[in-house]
Order: C-alpha cells, then structure tokens, then sequence
C-alpha cells in the first residue's frame, strides 16, 4: 500500500530499526525495490531527486504509485533533495507521499523559513516532510571536535530547529557523505553525536550517503572493465548501531547504481552477440535485489511489515 514517509518512519524509529530509502531512475529498479521488500515483508521508501523527475517524469512516478498501491507492503514515495517549495509542491501535485525539502546549504535562519513553508503546505495536504540541517562530509576520526562541529549537525541546534519548523523527520550529518568515495578505509561515523540528537529529538532521524559500497561489486565493476578509484563506503556495522540511536530512514543511491551497471557490463562483456534487453537488464534487476536485501537486513526492517 502507498502510504506517508511518517506511517513508515514512527514506527521504525519506535522500533529501533530503520527504514531503506532507495533512489529510482527506472522500471527495473523500482521493481527490485519494492518486490524485494515484499519478499522480505518489509516497509521500504522508493525515492526520486529532482534529476530523476527531469528523466522519467510523471510516467516514472506513476510506475511507482502503482506499484506501490499494489504492494503487501507500505511503500512511501519520496522526493530526494527538493531544493524549492515550488519542486516539493510539484511533487506533492505528481503524487508524492513524502518530500524533502533540503535548504541546508544556506544559513539556519533561511533554512528554517523555506523548510517552514514547505510543512505548512505540505501538511495541509496530509504530506510528511523531511529536511537537512549541517553538511554532508567525510571526516577523519582524529579530526578535533571543533572542526567536526564545523559542518556536522549541532545537537541543540536541531532541537530548536525542528521546533521552529515543525518537519516530521531531520537529516543530519554524522560523516557519512553522498557518492561512491566516502573516504580512505572505513569512514568515521560520530555516534556519539546520533545518540545526542536522538535523545534530544524525538522524531526519526535520516542518514543521506548511505551506501555501502560492497568491495566484491566494485572488484565485479573493474574485472567487467568498469574504472572506479579507491571506493569506500559505510561500514554495516556503523548502520546497525546508527537505527540503535534513532536512524530511522537509510538513503541508498550509489549501490544500486554499481549492482546495475556491473551486471550489465557482465552480460556485454561475456555475450557479445546478446541485444535482448531482457537479458542485460533482467540480470542487473537481480544483482540490485541482492543489495536491496542485504541493506534491510542490516537495517532490521526485514519481517516489520
Ligand atoms: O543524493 C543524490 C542522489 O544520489 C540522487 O542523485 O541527483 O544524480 O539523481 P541524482
Ligand atoms: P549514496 O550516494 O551513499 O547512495 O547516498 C544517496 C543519498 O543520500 C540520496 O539522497
Ligand atoms: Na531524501
Ligand atoms: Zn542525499
């Protein structure tokens, strides 16, 4: 069933596990989003940046709405990174059930007034609203509590900003970072500064940058003749104890675009003489539903729905 980002998040916060929130540019991945989640019986969120509508529009949304209402499970679909009211009230419009409104990159007083637009209107339609406070950035673990206060998210500071707002859920910085190099080996992850902010905040918490970025995928990407420097992701590990802490929502992006395109130059490179699209997208669409069932069940939403 189609239902809001907060039917999905409340609980998952309540229940100290986290939700996959999972970004889509096609049919294929939308289906191994949500079809895994069924398998698994568990909610997830199907996302969509404001590149995405630009490629696959209304006809990409509709496949998700409808898959969605079709679905065993509660599926939320989400607007990733809405850098206006005007992009989150269109999104609201194309059937969203869920929008994020990300004025992080300005100071807090313009962030708090464009993030408060976007709830009055977005909750006088029944839409749960999620926004970003501090920057998103790898950090080195030795680096000196001034610097990470620098750019990662202020505990007191979203107290008083999700007060003056009123969003339903809070993206905070914590070291994780968006893309496929999250930083050499294993990426610092600051949970004393999640448990801070749960215990300060009662709403779900979000982790942009998520990715996990799976050694035997990228070593599958380079041997399928794929180029990618040194990749790192975030340690599953890191995530687990991240939805002990108030994590409720999980953004994944990049590892399902490496799964995608590995298996396609798999195909390619082993069978030249194959152009059935079936047979190059159908295998990329079960390497992404492999990673889509590794994520929940480290995120603990396997068997929640
Ligand atoms: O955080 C960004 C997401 O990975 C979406 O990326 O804007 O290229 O669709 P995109
Ligand atoms: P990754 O690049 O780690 O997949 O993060 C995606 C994301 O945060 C989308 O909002
Ligand atoms: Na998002
Ligand atoms: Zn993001």
């Amino acid at each position: 069933m189609l239902v809001t980002g907060n039917d999905i998040l409340i609980p998952a916060r309540a229940g100290k596990y986290a939700v996959g929130s999972f970004n889509t540019n096609n049919m294929e991945i939308t289906q191994a989003i949500i079809h895994t989640a069924e398998r698994l019986r568990s909610p997830v969120m199907v996302q969509m940046s404001e590149g995405a509508i630009k490629y696959g529009g209304q006809d990409l949304a509709d496949i998700v709405i409808d898959l969605a209402q079709r679905a065993s499970v509660p599926v939320a679909l989400h607007l990733d990174h809405g850098s206006s009211y005007e992009s989150a009230l269109r999104a609201i419009k194309m059937g969203f059930t869920s929008v994020m409104i990300d004025a992080s990159h300005h100071p807090f007083e313009e962030n708090v007034h464009e993030t408060r637009r976007v709830v009055e209107a977005a909750h006088a339609m029944g839409i749960s609203v999620e926004a970003e406070l501090g920057r998103l950035g790898g950090i080195e673990e030795h680096v000196v509590v001034d610097e990470k206060d620098a750019f990662l998210t202020d505990p007191e500071e979203a107290v008083q900003f999700v007060e003056q707002t009123g969003t339903d859920y809070l993206a905070i910085a914590i070291g994780t970072s968006h893309g496929a190099y999250k930083g050499k080996g294993r990426p610092f992850i600051d949970h004393a500064r999640i448990k801070r902010i749960s215990e300060l905040l009662p709403i779900p918490l979000v982790a942009h940058g998520s990715s996990g970025v799976p050694a035997e995928i990228v070593q599958r990407f380079r041997d399928a003749g794929g180029e990618i420097g040194d990749a790192a992701g975030i340690a599953d590990e890191d995530l687990q104890q991240a939805a002990q802490f108030g994590i409720a929502k999980v953004n994944v992006d990049t590892d399902l675009r490496l799964a995608m395109t590995t298996a396609v130059r798999e195909v390619l490179q082993k069978t030249p003489k194959e152009f059935d699209p079936r047979k190059i997208f159908g295998p990329a669409r079960d390497l992404m539903s492999q990673v889509i069932e590794h994520k929940l069940r480290v995120l603990g939403s396997v068997g929640k729905a």
